[in-house]
């Protein structure tokens, strides 16, 4: 009932013929209101594809996707984007945070796009528990890369997606502050009810998890 994302059956395939690459076989997965999930497995075995069409940013070769009991494969391209920005939060490897707006700035943004009004106590209680918020009036070269994507993943919290999926959130941030993150994500999903998949390849981040699972060449296999 309070399944916020479904995929049946998905398969992803790149390239024709003799260079096809199945990256994808038949993938069901679902996660539901509060669930935090890991994902893990070597380079190459299909994390990143799977994340990707887990958002819509990339569309399956067969199976479907349902978010909040919307079929997404059935969307146009622009109902998908709205859906996506409106109940998705990407947290990606690198922080693409936009260059010229200092850190404070990358959330008023989300406030203007959204047309709600400035809800900066939650900005900063945010930027607080991610240890960033005497950072918020600098600007995105200033900020060391750990600190960019601390930044990144306030973004997509305060955004309040009800499904955050996180790509490597913690490759390039030392171990303290990575523990620190995960954390932050865990609570935020148990407590705000987020669905959230986290993808990684350190499996040190995946012990407050409430289900594992191992991508094994475009396979996904709960561990137990
Ligand atoms: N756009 C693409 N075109 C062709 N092959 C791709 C593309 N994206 C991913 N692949 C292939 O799909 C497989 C899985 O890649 P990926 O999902 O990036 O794995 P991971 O994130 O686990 O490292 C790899 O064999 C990769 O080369
Ligand atoms: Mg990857």
């Amino acid at each position: 009932m309070n399944d916020i994302l479904v995929m049946n059956q998905i398969e992803k395939k790149f390239g024709k013929g003799h260079t096809e690459v199945t990256a994808l076989k038949g993938i069901d997965f679902t996660v539901k209101a509060g669930e935090f999930i890991s994902i893990i497995g070597p380079s190459g075995s299909g994390k990143s594809t799977f994340l990707t069409i887990a958002g819509g940013l990339q569309n399956p070769t067969s199976g479907e996707i349902l978010i909040n009991q919307t079929n997404f494969t059935r969307l146009s391209e622009k109902q998908r984007s709205k859906l996506r920005f409106k109940e998705i939060g990407f947290i990606l490897q690198s922080a693409n945070l936009i260059p010229f707006l200092k850190v404070k700035e990358q959330f008023y943004l989300v406030d203007k796009v959204t047309g709600r009004k400035k809800e900066e106590a939650y900005m900063e209680e945010l930027l607080e528990s991610l240890d960033i918020l005497k950072l918020k009036d600098k600007y995105p070269r200033d900020l060391s890369g750990g600190e960019r994507q601390r930044v990144a993943i306030g973004r997509a919290l305060f955004n309040q997606p009800s499904l955050i999926l996180a790509d490597e959130p913690t490759a390039s941030l030392d171990t303290d502050h990575a523990y620190e993150v995960v954390k932050l994500l865990v609570k935020e999903a148990h407590e705000k009810q987020k669905a959230t998949v986290m993808v990684t390849h350190d499996s040190r981040m995946v012990q407050w998890s409430d289900r594992i699972y191992r991508m094994e060449d475009g396979r996904l296999l709960e561990e137990k």
